[in-house]
C-alpha cells in the first residue's frame, strides 16, 4: 500500500499526520510512504528526517494525492483538494462530521472510503487511537500555559523576603481530558485549582490531582460513551447561578464544557464576566462551537472594558504543533495496524480492497464507501451552532 501525507493546508493547521518514527514502523512493516515536501516543517520535522526514516519526498500535493491508496491527514481535505481525491483510495483523519456536515458528502463524492477518527469508539481497545483525547490533552496543557502568561500573577505561593504572596486561584469548569490536563498542570505550577463538571463520576478524578470539586446542586448529567447530554435552557441557567460566585473570586478560569456534536454551554455570562476583577483570565476552549463564555470571540484574545482578558484562540493543539503531531501520529498509527490486520490484510493497492468488515471500530469511524455516506449523525448532533 502507498500510504500519502499531503501537507496541510487549512489555515493555521501546523500539525502533520506522521512523523518520521512512525513512518520508520509503516516502511518496516512494507508500506511506502510518501510525504509531501515541507509537510512537516511546521512541526519541526524537516524533510530530512522524513527521507532518512524511508519516506519518499513528494514535490507537491498533487503528486501525494495522485500517488496515494491512503491519504493520512490531521483536517478534512480543503475544497481545493478534493478533486484531487483518487477515486477508490482511502482517507484518514479528523474529518469533523458533527461540525462540519457537509464535509461526508463531499468525500462520497470523490468516491473515497474514509474514516474520521473524531468518531473513535470510546471503548478500552481504542483509547491508543483516540485522537479526540490525545489533542485534548495538549489543549489543556496550553490553555493553562496560555493563562500563565496572560495573567498579571505568580501561580504558586511565593514566600519572600518582601513579604508573602498568595497562589492563584484556577477554576477548571468541564473535567473531562483537557480539563484533568488542565488541573494537572496548574496543580504544577502552584496554583490553589478548583474544578466542576456535570458528571459526578469526574469528582474522584478531580479530587485524585490534589484540586478541589465544586459540590455545586445540578442535574447528573452523564449521557452515554462517558460524555455529557446538553442541558436544557433552565439548566444551564442555574448553573450559571451556582457559578457566579466561584467565578468572580478566580484569578484564572479555565472553560473546557463541551458537548459533542452540539454548541457548548453558555457558563459564563456577562454580567459574571464583569464581576471578575481586572486582570483575571478566561481561556475557552469551548471557542469553536461557540463558547463557554458569552464574551468568547473565537480566534481572538480580547480584554473587557473592565480589563478581563478572555483568550477565545481556536485549535489550541496546532499551537504546540511538535508534541501534538507526535501523538497525533501515534493515533493514526495504530488505527492503520487495526485496519490493515481486519481489512486490507491482503490488499496490494486501494482497488483490490474487499468492502468493510464489521467491526467495531472500521464501522463507528467510517464516513464514507465509495460514494456514499456510510455514517448518519442525527439532526440534533449536526445542531452546531458558530
Ligand atoms: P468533552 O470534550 O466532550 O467535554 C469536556 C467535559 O465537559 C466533559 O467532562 C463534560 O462532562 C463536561 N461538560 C459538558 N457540559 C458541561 C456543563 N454544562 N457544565 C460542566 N461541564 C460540562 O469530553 P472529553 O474530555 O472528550 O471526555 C469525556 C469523558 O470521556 C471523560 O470522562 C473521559 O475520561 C472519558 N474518556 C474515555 C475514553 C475511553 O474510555 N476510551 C477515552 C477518552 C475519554
Amino acid at each position: 500500500m502507498y500510504l500519502s501525507v499531503p501537507r496541510e493546508i487549512r489555515p493555521g493547521e501546523r500539525r502533520v499526520a506522521l512523523t518520521p518514527d512512525m513512518v520508520a514502523q509503516l516502511v518496516k512493516k512494507g508500506h511506502k510512504v510518501g510525504v509531501e515536501t515541507n509537510a512537516g516543517l511546521a512541526a519541526q520535522l524537516p524533510d530530512a528526517l522524513y527521507s532518512a526514516a524511508g519516506a519518499e519526498i513528494l514535490p507537491d500535493g498533487q503528486t501525494a494525492y495522485k500517488q496515494a491508496d491512503i491519504i493520512l491527514k490531521v483536517r478534512a481535505p480543503e475544497a481545493s483538494e478534493l478533486p484531487l481525491l483518487k477515486p477508490d483510495s482511502v482517507v484518514v483523519g479528523t474529518l469533523g462530521p458533527l461540525s462540519q456536515p457537509e464535509v461526508g458528502q463531499q468525500l462520497a463524492d470523490a468516491k473515497v472510503t474514509s474514516f474520521s477518527l473524531d468518531l473513535m469508539p470510546r471503548i478500552t481497545r481504542a483509547q491508543s487511537m483516540d485522537v479526540l483525547s490525545s489533542m485534548s490533552t495538549v489543549s489543556g496543557y496550553r490553555a493553562v500555559l496560555s493563562a500563565n502568561l496572560l495573567v498579571e500573577r505568580f501561580f504558586p505561593m511565593l514566600m519572600t523576603a518582601a513579604g508573602t504572596i498568595a497562589p492563584a486561584k484556577v477554576l477548571i469548569l468541564g473535567a473531562g481530558v483537557a480539563g484533568l490536563q488542565a488541573i494537572a498542570t496548574a496543580k504544577r505550577l502552584g496554583a490553589v485549582v478548583q474544578a466542576f463538571d456535570v458528571r459526578p463520576a469526574s469528582r474522584e478524578q478531580v479530587e485524585s490531582l490534589g484540586a478541589s470539586f465544586l459540590s455545586l446542586p445540578v442535574e447528573n448529567a452523564e449521557a452515554t460513551g462517558g460524555y455529557a447530554r446538553a442541558m436544557a435552557e433552565d439548566e444551564e441557567k442555574r448553573e450559571r447561578e451556582l457559578l457566579a460566585e466561584p467565578v468572580q473570586k478566580s484569578d484564572v478560569v479555565i472553560a473546557t464544557a463541551m458537548v459533542p456534536g452540539r454548541k457548548a454551554p453558555e457558563l459564563i455570562d456577562e454580567p459574571m464576566v464583569r464581576s471578575m476583577h481586572t486582570g483575571a483570565v478566561i481561556v475557552d476552549l469551548a471557542a469553536e462551537t461557540g463558547g463557554n463564555c458569552a464574551l468568547t470571540v473565537p480566534g481572538e484574545v480580547k480584554v473587557t472594558e473592565g480589563g478581563v482578558i478572555i483568550d477565545g484562540t481556536l485549535n489550541l493543539a496546532s499551537t504546540m504543533p511538535s508534541p501534538a503531531s507526535q501523538l497525533y501520529a501515534r493515533n493514526v498509527v495504530t488505527f492503520l495496524n487495526h485496519l490493515f490486520d481486519t481489512w486490507a490484510k491482503d490488499a496490494a493497492s486501494a482497488a483490490d480492497l474487499p468492502p468493510v468488515p464489521d467491526d467495531e471500530i472500521l464501522t463507528a469511524t467510517r464516513l464514507t464507501a465509495k460514494g456514499e455516506v456510510t455514517h448518519a449523525p442525527t439532526r440534533e448532533k449536526l445542531s452546531v451552532a458558530k
